[in-house]
């Protein structure tokens, strides 16, 4: 991904970040990502033509691209959430417990899960068995993100924004803890000034 050639300009960079001590590096524009977002919204209207959805956020990292998505979906549309934390403490990786579950039936419902970014994948296999014992009618994954490389359980989204290599990054929703989700852009995380 090149940047350059989508419009960056110097405000895109480093000026507003917050004096941390980190080092962002930009990878993805609010161009390209307005832009693919628009794109993945029409693809999801039409593919449900004459239908309805529930867009199913994972907090916190899919706010804001379900925010935007959702206003580039035509259909009759809904909003639920859900949020999963992993025991990081216990250093047992991949330990995931449901801190909230969606509100409202699903039942015979188009489901669309919305995430941030698809890495290992553990997340998302989590989620995606504990909502289809929930009968919905269809079953679709939105992905802002996609690390394929970093892929454990063989999961793959229906729709996905970027694919990208192995690299941490944040902005646009995706936090390094809890900080930057508010970045318009996405940014590749270098040499973090304390990685936890
Ligand atoms: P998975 O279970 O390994 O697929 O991880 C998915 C979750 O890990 C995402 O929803 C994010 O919260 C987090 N994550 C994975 N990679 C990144 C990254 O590069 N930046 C920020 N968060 C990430
Ligand atoms: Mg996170």
């Amino acid at each position: 991904m090149n940047p350059s050639r989508h419009g960056t300009s110097p405000a895109h960079d480093r000026a507003r970040l917050p004096a941390t001590g980190d080092q962002l590096k930009i990878l993805i524009t609010r161009e390209q990502l307005a832009a693919k977002v628009a794109e993945l919204g029409a693809l999801i209207t039409a593919d449900f033509a004459g239908e309805s959805v529930v867009l199913i956020g994972v907090l916190k990292g899919a706010a804001i691209f379900l925010a935007d998505l959702a206003r580039h979906i035509d259909l009759d549309a809904s909003f639920d959430f859900i949020a999963v934390s992993s025991y990081r403490n216990s250093r047992q990786s991949g330990e995931l417990k449901l801190t909230k579950n969606v509100d409202d039936s699903l039942e015979g419902k188009n489901v669309i899960l919305v995430e941030d970014i698809l890495d290992t994948g553990v997340t998302l296999t989590y989620i995606r068995k504990l909502l289809q014992t929930r009968q919905p009618k269809t079953f679709k994954v939105a992905a802002l993100l996609d690390k394929a490389s970093r892929r454990k359980v063989a999961v793959e989204a229906d729709y996905v924004g970027f694919k990208i290599p192995n690299l941490f990054v944040v902005g646009y929703g995706l936090d390094f803890g809890g900080r930057y989700r508010n970045l318009p852009d996405v940014y590749v995380l270098e040499s973090p000034s304390d990685r936890a």
